[in-house]
Protein backbone atom coordinates (compact mmCIF):
# COMPACT_ATOMS: atom_id res chain seq x y z
CA UNK A 1 0.00 0.00 0.00
CA UNK A 2 1.11 3.46 -0.75
CA UNK A 3 0.45 6.59 1.07
CA UNK A 4 -0.17 9.69 -0.89
CA UNK A 5 -0.86 13.10 -0.59
CA UNK A 6 -3.46 14.22 2.50
CA UNK A 7 -3.00 10.68 3.46
CA UNK A 8 -5.12 9.19 0.36
CA UNK A 9 -4.51 5.45 0.53
CA UNK A 10 -3.41 3.49 -3.15
CA UNK A 11 -3.74 -0.42 -2.62
CA UNK A 12 -2.66 -1.85 -6.22
CA UNK A 13 -4.07 -5.14 -6.97
CA UNK A 14 -6.48 -5.24 -4.02
CA UNK A 15 -8.51 -7.26 -5.91
CA UNK A 16 -7.08 -10.81 -8.72
CA UNK A 17 -7.95 -11.41 -11.34
CA UNK A 18 -10.63 -13.56 -10.61
CA UNK A 19 -12.43 -11.10 -7.84
CA UNK A 20 -12.07 -8.77 -10.86
CA UNK A 21 -13.99 -10.89 -13.50
CA UNK A 22 -16.68 -11.74 -11.34
CA UNK A 23 -17.05 -7.99 -10.25
CA UNK A 24 -17.21 -6.85 -14.09
CA UNK A 25 -20.08 -9.83 -14.26
CA UNK A 26 -21.91 -7.91 -11.50
CA UNK A 27 -21.29 -4.49 -12.69
CA UNK A 28 -22.72 -5.59 -16.28
CA UNK A 29 -26.24 -6.69 -14.35
CA UNK A 30 -26.31 -3.34 -12.59
CA UNK A 31 -26.11 -1.79 -16.07
CA UNK A 32 -28.68 -4.15 -17.59
CA UNK A 33 -30.92 -2.85 -14.87
CA UNK A 34 -29.95 1.19 -14.81
CA UNK A 35 -28.23 2.01 -17.95
CA UNK A 36 -25.53 4.16 -17.99
CA UNK A 37 -26.70 7.89 -19.24
CA UNK A 38 -24.40 11.04 -20.02
CA UNK A 39 -24.44 13.30 -17.23
CA UNK A 40 -23.87 17.23 -18.27
CA UNK A 41 -22.70 19.91 -16.53
CA UNK A 42 -24.41 22.12 -14.25
CA UNK A 43 -26.10 25.19 -15.83
CA UNK A 44 -23.53 24.87 -18.84
CA UNK A 45 -25.13 21.90 -20.05
CA UNK A 46 -21.74 20.55 -21.08
CA UNK A 47 -21.67 16.62 -21.31
CA UNK A 48 -18.93 14.88 -18.84
CA UNK A 49 -16.60 12.90 -21.13
CA UNK A 50 -17.54 9.67 -18.70
CA UNK A 51 -21.00 7.91 -18.72
CA UNK A 52 -22.55 6.83 -15.41
CA UNK A 53 -24.77 5.14 -13.67
CA UNK A 54 -25.35 3.98 -9.95
CA UNK A 55 -26.23 0.78 -7.58
CA UNK A 56 -27.32 1.45 -3.69
CA UNK A 57 -30.33 3.32 -1.83
CA UNK A 58 -29.17 6.43 -3.75
CA UNK A 59 -26.79 7.52 -6.92
CA UNK A 60 -25.33 10.56 -7.57
CA UNK A 61 -26.61 12.51 -10.90
CA UNK A 62 -25.56 15.50 -12.85
CA UNK A 63 -28.08 17.35 -14.95
CA UNK A 64 -28.48 21.20 -15.47
CA UNK A 65 -30.18 21.70 -12.48
CA UNK A 66 -26.99 21.17 -10.44
CA UNK A 67 -25.05 17.85 -8.82
CA UNK A 68 -27.15 15.72 -6.19
CA UNK A 69 -27.99 11.90 -5.12
CA UNK A 70 -31.36 10.83 -5.77
CA UNK A 71 -33.01 7.51 -4.99
CA UNK A 72 -33.71 6.76 -8.48
CA UNK A 73 -32.64 6.50 -12.19
CA UNK A 74 -32.82 10.04 -14.31
CA UNK A 75 -34.40 8.35 -17.48
CA UNK A 76 -36.08 5.22 -16.63
CA UNK A 77 -37.47 6.55 -12.84
CA UNK A 78 -36.87 2.77 -11.48
CA UNK A 79 -34.93 2.33 -8.10
CA UNK A 80 -31.25 2.21 -8.31
CA UNK A 81 -30.04 -1.47 -8.28
CA UNK A 82 -28.75 -2.68 -5.36
CA UNK A 83 -24.87 -2.77 -4.41
CA UNK A 84 -23.42 -6.19 -5.30
CA UNK A 85 -22.29 -8.22 -2.00
CA UNK A 86 -18.67 -8.22 -3.09
CA UNK A 87 -18.56 -4.53 -2.66
CA UNK A 88 -20.49 -4.23 0.43
CA UNK A 89 -17.84 -6.73 1.80
CA UNK A 90 -14.77 -4.57 0.02
CA UNK A 91 -16.42 -1.66 1.80
CA UNK A 92 -16.10 -2.71 5.23
CA UNK A 93 -12.70 -4.50 4.90
CA UNK A 94 -11.13 -1.32 3.84
CA UNK A 95 -13.00 1.98 5.05
CA UNK A 96 -12.22 1.88 8.81
CA UNK A 97 -16.32 3.05 9.29
CA UNK A 98 -19.01 1.03 10.87
CA UNK A 99 -22.00 2.62 8.54
CA UNK A 100 -23.13 0.89 5.11
CA UNK A 101 -22.16 2.35 1.81
CA UNK A 102 -25.09 4.33 0.26
CA UNK A 103 -24.45 5.00 -3.38
CA UNK A 104 -21.68 3.23 -5.33
CA UNK A 105 -21.23 5.73 -8.79
CA UNK A 106 -20.51 3.52 -11.63
CA UNK A 107 -18.09 5.86 -14.37
CA UNK A 108 -17.78 4.35 -17.39
CA UNK A 109 -14.52 5.72 -19.31
CA UNK A 110 -14.07 5.19 -23.44
CA UNK A 111 -10.34 5.57 -24.71
CA UNK A 112 -10.21 9.22 -24.99
CA UNK A 113 -12.43 10.15 -21.81
CA UNK A 114 -11.12 12.35 -18.52
CA UNK A 115 -12.05 13.79 -15.53
CA UNK A 116 -11.40 17.17 -14.42
CA UNK A 117 -10.26 17.84 -11.02
CA UNK A 118 -13.20 18.10 -8.25
CA UNK A 119 -13.62 17.58 -4.96
CA UNK A 120 -16.55 14.57 -3.99
CA UNK A 121 -18.62 17.16 -1.45
CA UNK A 122 -21.92 16.26 -1.99
CA UNK A 123 -22.08 14.27 0.81
CA UNK A 124 -23.88 15.46 4.33
CA UNK A 125 -21.49 12.73 5.75
CA UNK A 126 -17.80 13.84 5.35
CA UNK A 127 -16.38 11.83 8.22
CA UNK A 128 -16.88 8.30 5.73
CA UNK A 129 -14.53 7.72 3.44
CA UNK A 130 -14.74 7.60 -0.58
CA UNK A 131 -13.62 4.28 -1.83
CA UNK A 132 -12.55 3.87 -4.80
CA UNK A 133 -11.79 0.60 -7.30
CA UNK A 134 -10.99 0.44 -10.68
CA UNK A 135 -11.50 -1.89 -13.05
CA UNK A 136 -10.39 -2.67 -17.27
CA UNK A 137 -7.42 -0.02 -18.57
CA UNK A 138 -4.67 1.97 -16.64
CA UNK A 139 -5.53 5.63 -16.14
CA UNK A 140 -3.19 8.53 -14.92
CA UNK A 141 -5.22 9.99 -11.48
CA UNK A 142 -4.11 12.94 -10.21
CA UNK A 143 -4.62 14.01 -6.38
CA UNK A 144 -4.25 17.56 -5.11
CA UNK A 145 -4.84 19.50 -2.40
CA UNK A 146 -7.87 19.70 -0.13
CA UNK A 147 -8.21 23.38 -1.63
CA UNK A 148 -8.14 24.77 -5.55
CA UNK A 149 -4.59 25.07 -6.93
CA UNK A 150 -1.53 23.80 -5.43
CA UNK A 151 0.94 21.04 -5.98
CA UNK A 152 -0.40 17.27 -7.80
CA UNK A 153 0.82 14.49 -7.16
CA UNK A 154 0.11 12.20 -10.60
CA UNK A 155 -0.29 8.02 -10.47
CA UNK A 156 -0.78 5.26 -12.81
CA UNK A 157 -4.35 3.01 -11.77
CA UNK A 158 -4.27 -0.01 -12.41
CA UNK A 159 -7.46 -2.93 -12.89
CA UNK A 160 -7.91 -3.94 -9.33
CA UNK A 161 -6.68 -1.25 -7.30
CA UNK A 162 -8.51 0.60 -4.55
CA UNK A 163 -8.21 4.29 -3.61
CA UNK A 164 -9.12 5.73 -0.36
CA UNK A 165 -9.99 9.41 -0.09
CA UNK A 166 -10.53 9.29 3.75
CA UNK A 167 -9.50 11.35 7.02
CA UNK A 168 -7.68 14.29 6.44
CA UNK A 169 -7.54 13.53 2.61
CA UNK A 170 -11.31 13.17 2.59
CA UNK A 171 -12.04 16.41 0.26
CA UNK A 172 -8.40 16.30 -1.77
CA UNK A 173 -8.96 17.25 -5.34
CA UNK A 174 -8.48 14.73 -7.99
CA UNK A 175 -9.35 13.62 -11.22
CA UNK A 176 -8.02 11.38 -14.28
CA UNK A 177 -5.84 13.16 -16.93
CA UNK A 178 -6.33 10.12 -19.09
CA UNK A 179 -6.85 6.33 -20.13
CA UNK A 180 -3.99 4.46 -21.07
CA UNK A 181 -5.74 2.43 -24.13
CA UNK A 182 -6.17 -1.40 -24.38
CA UNK A 183 -3.59 -1.79 -21.46
CA UNK A 184 -5.90 -4.54 -19.72
CA UNK A 185 -7.95 -7.30 -21.80
CA UNK A 186 -10.83 -7.53 -18.48
CA UNK A 187 -13.35 -5.46 -20.36
CA UNK A 188 -14.25 -7.28 -23.78
CA UNK A 189 -14.37 -3.85 -25.99
CA UNK A 190 -11.77 -1.61 -23.62
CA UNK A 191 -12.11 1.25 -21.68
CA UNK A 192 -12.01 1.46 -17.88
CA UNK A 193 -14.64 1.52 -15.18
CA UNK A 194 -14.65 3.42 -12.19
CA UNK A 195 -16.17 2.42 -9.02
CA UNK A 196 -16.80 4.62 -5.76
CA UNK A 197 -18.76 3.63 -2.96
CA UNK A 198 -19.98 6.26 -0.50
CA UNK A 199 -21.93 7.39 2.50
CA UNK A 200 -24.30 9.76 1.97
CA UNK A 201 -26.23 10.64 4.86
CA UNK A 202 -24.59 10.77 8.20
CA UNK A 203 -25.34 7.01 10.27
CA UNK A 204 -28.38 7.75 13.38
C1 LIG B 1 -14.36 10.15 -9.57
O1 LIG B 1 -13.72 11.01 -9.00
O2 LIG B 1 -15.60 10.10 -9.52
C2 LIG B 1 -13.69 9.08 -10.41
C3 LIG B 1 -12.29 8.83 -10.05
C4 LIG B 1 -11.70 7.77 -10.93
O3 LIG B 1 -12.21 7.54 -12.05
O4 LIG B 1 -10.71 7.13 -10.54
FE1 LIG C 1 -14.55 12.16 -7.46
Amino acid sequence: MAILPKGVKHIPGYLDREAQRALVEAIRAVVSQAPLFQPVMPRTGKPFSVKMTNCGSLGWVADQAGYRYQPSHPITGALWPAIPDSLMRLWHEVADYDAEPEACLVNFYADTARMGLHQDRDEADLAAPVVSVSLGDDCLFRIGQTTKGGKTASIRLASGDVVILGGEGRLVYHGVDRIYPATSTLLKNGGRINLTLRRVSRPR
